[in-house]
């Protein structure tokens, strides 16, 4: 008898699914069930690409073929799901089975906690969103025009001097390249003004560098800068603006005072205080002359203020005469040591963790 075509591929057909159930029965885990899948009947698969020959059968032989092959395939497909679900079950049987030593020791790493300074900047930026300010940012190392000139610190400043700033060289080491690491948050200010049209209320925060290095100065320290612009903004808006902060900030009700000072961005320019809220209280809630922070005076001293110099508005394109704006800054380190009761400032720079350990999350 004539052997047909259709019979070397039927052959052919078989021996593939031989092979097949040979090696499904050495597969006990499911990407090896996968890649045998892939193997035999994936697009390329060798039982898929014997359907390829399909073609070149003569008519009569493609349904005998046709028949052949799909129940081939049919097979195979079972024997996967059936393999598969073995597998679950068996995997979920071990997952049952296991033993949880319940006795073990901690192996978790210790949780760090976050740096009084950084909670006192988020505490600082709590209220004062809630006060109606925007919180800004600003690059530490800032060119001397937005850093001193803009500001209205002239060339021969004292504050620019090689004592108080770090100068740093421009890319590829240029030595002349007007960077220094900003010495205050004010820079900020200017950024804002040249960025922004009035109405701006701002706060921006962040780390500062002068080159003092003391038991009370640290070359690397944090600052606070708040600006407001607008028309008709006065002294009392940025008095108002102090108290509210201090009375949100501390949860309670306290005097703030402004004291005439110089600043040569500001004018008229104040320091200013608040009352202090440490002091020690009698029964009666008088308050008692032997406070550790305010050694008596009961203010406390914060930063600096006043009203944003017309100059300095003109440096930035606002006309003094349509708008007006204040400005304050303070120090954010002395902030959090007042908070955390700490006495030196040193310990909030080393980075000992028997010290960090002591201010948990
Ligand atoms: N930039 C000042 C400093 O670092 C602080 C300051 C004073 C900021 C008065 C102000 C201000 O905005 O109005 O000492």
């Amino acid at each position: 008898m004539l052997r047909r075509v259709s019979d070397d591929v039927t052959e052919a057909l078989r021996a593939e699914q031989q092979r097949f159930e040979a090696a499904l029965a050495e597969v006990n885990d499911a990407d090896a069930l996968y890649e045998l899948q892939v193997q035999f009947i994936g697009k390329k698969g060798s039982v898929s690409k014997l359907r390829g020959r399909m073609g070149k059968l003569a008519p009569e032989e493609r349904k005998a073929f046709g028949m052949a092959f799909n129940e081939v395939k049919k097979a195979i497909e079972a024997s996967l799901e059936g393999k598969h679900r073995a597998i679950k079950t068996l995997q979920r049987e071990a997952d049952l089975g296991r033993f949880e030593d319940l006795t073990m020791a901690d192996t978790m790493s210790p949780v760090g906690s976050i740096h009084p300074v950084t909670r006192t900047r988020r505490q600082l930026s709590r209220v004062f969103r809630k006060l109606g300010f925007d919180v800004v940012d600003g690059p530490h190392v800032e060119h001397e025009l937005y850093n001193f000139d803009k500001l209205n610190i002239p060339a021969d400043h004292p504050a620019r001097d090689m004592q108080d700033t770090f100068f740093v060289n421009g890319p590829a080491g240029e030595t002349d390249s007007n960077l220094v690491l900003r010495t205050h948050t004010s820079p900020v200010q200017i950024r804002t003004m040249l960025g922004r049209k009035p109405p701006i209320r701002i706060v921006a925060m962040g780390t500062v560098f002068r080159k003092d290095d003391d038991p009370t100065h640290s070359p690397m320290f944090h600052q606070i800068e708040g600006l407001c612009v607008d028309e008709h903004v006065t002294m009392a808006d940025l008095k108002t603006t102090l108290y509210r902060f201090v009375g949100a900030f501390f949860e309670t009700d306290l005097k703030v005072r402004l004291r005439p000072s110089f600043f040569p961005f500001v004018e008229p320019g104040a320091e200013f205080d608040m009352e202090c809220p440490f002091c020690p209280k009698d029964d009666a809630g008088a308050k008692l002359p032997d406070c550790g922070v305010c050694k008596g005076s009961q203010w406390v001293e914060l930063g600096g203020a006043g009203m944003v110099h017309p100059k300095v508005l003109q440096a930035c394109d606002i006309d003094p005469q349509e708008h007006s704006g204040w400005a304050f800054g303070f120090g954010i380190d002395r902030m959090a040591m007042l908070l955390h009761e700490i006495t030196k400032l040193g310990l909030l720079f080393d980075g000992d963790a028997r010290f960090l350990e002591q201010f948990p999350c």
